[in-house]
């Protein structure tokens, strides 16, 4: 035979296109010519295959061998396609005898001396594999990822040799056993070990059941880093579908996810000095941001007005609608990015205005510049907003005991989100349209009470929706099917930068 076929698959985003390699030998000069949209890695891939062969004692064919990969206009990066090749090149020069299984994938990138190495991006690979019914060899330090994915046969390739003698027949690769059931790891940080701040742990509750926005205001040292680093242990694990998705998120930016945490939602803080593309993902191959590795999880940022005002600028639509498109002149990719906002800020410069003190020297003025620097429409997008004062003396060195835990809370939670999920089939956050309209219906006085707080503060349109989403988880939490007065002044509350007016 002098025409072999061997599969793969690229990657696109967090989407992982079938690629058919196709190799053939034919009489002319000696040589390997690749076809097929191949990029750099791709292209030397030549190289590493012609002495990991020679290497594990194979022969490279003295004839012209062209290597297809197909389809020929997706373009294929990285070194992920070597042992395809290799193997491709086995079969069409008979030294491997049969051709290879349709339904076996292919991959690694090979050392020189035919040794096998893992490859970043293999989860989304493997949920495609799984889909089409296919099983997958790899190396084995990609098993743990792919092993992710529930029913997929998977062979463990140390080295090239490994593969050739189960091919042939002769030792055959005992498919790897999937490591059933990992213990969910519980290591996060605790509510208890925040004392005091009832009112702030009370929205931090509301923000968890409906996955608001939230954001913190308040003077040097009360907390309020803490406070946000305790949000992930108030939510609910996440779904398996749900998990995959963030996995698959986090593999293609090079993080393979641990299998113990990786129902965990996941947690991430940018530090302020961050670039637009570090948040939100770019590169010459696209790469996943910050905002998409915090898919289904949170994305805290500490001291907000730090941030660079176009860095936070560009959050702005993924915020609204859960993904974010980087567009490049080679190509552009699509990423999710559905991520629940905490922010922290100090209330001026100085970090002490309104705390009952004579400590802050900032003018009315210089106060406004600095709260400003949260531009409007951000500003809007952030259900919550309120004040964290600096505990009492008495609630941070009293014998009192703290207050409840995250696993207390998070049973609440919960329940909150059970209802959500069966009225409406997702958070309250996302509540839009004809759902916000239905599900947010007010009695006629409450109509009348929002109103006129809308006409006081301000506000606008949008900032309307989301009070009457947050006043909807408030009556979630309650376990009340109709939005009461209560739940409504309370939502209406949490407007803090709106109210003060700068
Ligand atoms: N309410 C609290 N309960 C227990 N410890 C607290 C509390 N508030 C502050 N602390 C202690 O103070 C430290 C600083 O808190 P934290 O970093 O959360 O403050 P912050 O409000 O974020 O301040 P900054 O505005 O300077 O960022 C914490 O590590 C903790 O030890
Ligand atoms: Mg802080």
């Amino acid at each position: 035979m002098s025409l072999a076929r061997t599969l793969c698959r690229a990657a696109a985003g967090v989407a992982a296109p079938q690629v058919t390699i196709e190799t053939h030998l034919a009489n002319g000069l000696p040589g390997i010519s690749i076809v097929g949209l191949p990029e750099k890695a791709v292209q030397e891939s030549r190289d590493r295959v012609r002495c990991a062969l020679q290497n594990s004692g194979f022969e490279v064919p003295k004839r012209r061998i062209t290597i297809h990969l197909a389809p020929a206009d997706l373009p294929k990066q990285g070194s992920r396609f070597d042992l395809a090749i290799a193997i491709g090149i086995l079969v069409a020069s008979g030294q491997l005898p049969q051709p290879v299984s349709e339904e076996l994938e292919l991959y690694g990138e090979l050392a020189l001396s035919g040794e096998l190495r893992p490859i970043t991006g293999i989860l989304p690979a493997a949920l495609a594999a799984q889909t089409a019914g296919h099983s997958l060899a790899l190396h084995p330090d990609n098993l743990p990822e792919a092993g992710l994915t529930e029913d997929l046969t998977l062979y463990p390739v140390p080295h090239l040799l490994n593969l050739s003698a189960h091919l042939r027949g002769r030792t055959p690769i005992t498919p790897a056993t999937r490591l059933s059931a990992t213990p969910v790891v519980q290591d996060l940080p605790d509510l208890a070990d925040v004392r005091g701040q009832a009112h702030a742990k009370r929205v931090l509750e509301i923000a968890a059941v409906g996955q608001h926005n939230l954001l913190l205001i308040g003077p040097p040292g009360t907390g309020k880093s803490m406070l946000a680093h305790r949000l992930p242990g108030l939510l609910p694990e996440m779904t398996r579908t749900e998990a995959l998705e963030t996995a698959a998120i986090a593999s293609v930016a090079g993080y393979p996810p641990d299998p113990a945490r990786w129902r965990q939602r996941p947690f991430r803080a940018p530090h302020h000095t961050c670039s637009g593309v570090a948040l939100v993902g770019g590169g010459g191959h696209p790469k996943p941001g910050e905002i998409s590795l915090a898919h289904h999880g949170v994305l805290f940022l500490d001291e907000l007005p730090e941030y660079d005002n176009r860095v936070l600028d560009v959050l702005r639509e993924p915020m609204e609608n859960g993904t974010i498109t980087i567009a490049r002149a080679a190509r552009s990719a699509t990423y999710p990015a559905r991520f629940q906002v905490i922010a922290a800020m100090n209330p001026c410069r100085d970090g002490y205005y309104g705390d009952g003190s004579e400590r802050c020297q900032c003018t009315p003025d210089q106060v406004r510049q600095y709260q400003n620097r949260i531009s409007g429409p951000l500003r809007d997008r952030i259900d919550l907003q309120i004040q964290v004062p600096a505990p009492r003396h008495e609630e941070l060195f009293g014998e009192t005991p703290t207050g409840e835990s995250s696993a207390v809370v998070r049973q609440r939670v919960q329940a909150a989100r059970e209802r959500q999920q069966q009225r409406q089939g997702h958070s309250n956050a996302l509540l839009t349209g004809n759902k916000l309209e239905a599900h947010c219906r007010l009695q006629q006085a409450d109509q009348h009470l929002l109103a006129s707080a809308v006409d006081q503060l301000g506000l606008s349109a949008r900032a309307y929706h989301r009070i009457l989403r947050v006043a909807r988880s408030i009556a979630d939490l309650a376990a009340s099917d109709v939005i009461q007065c209560a739940h409504l002044t309370e939502a209406i509350s949490y407007r803090q930068l709106d109210r003060t007016g700068h």
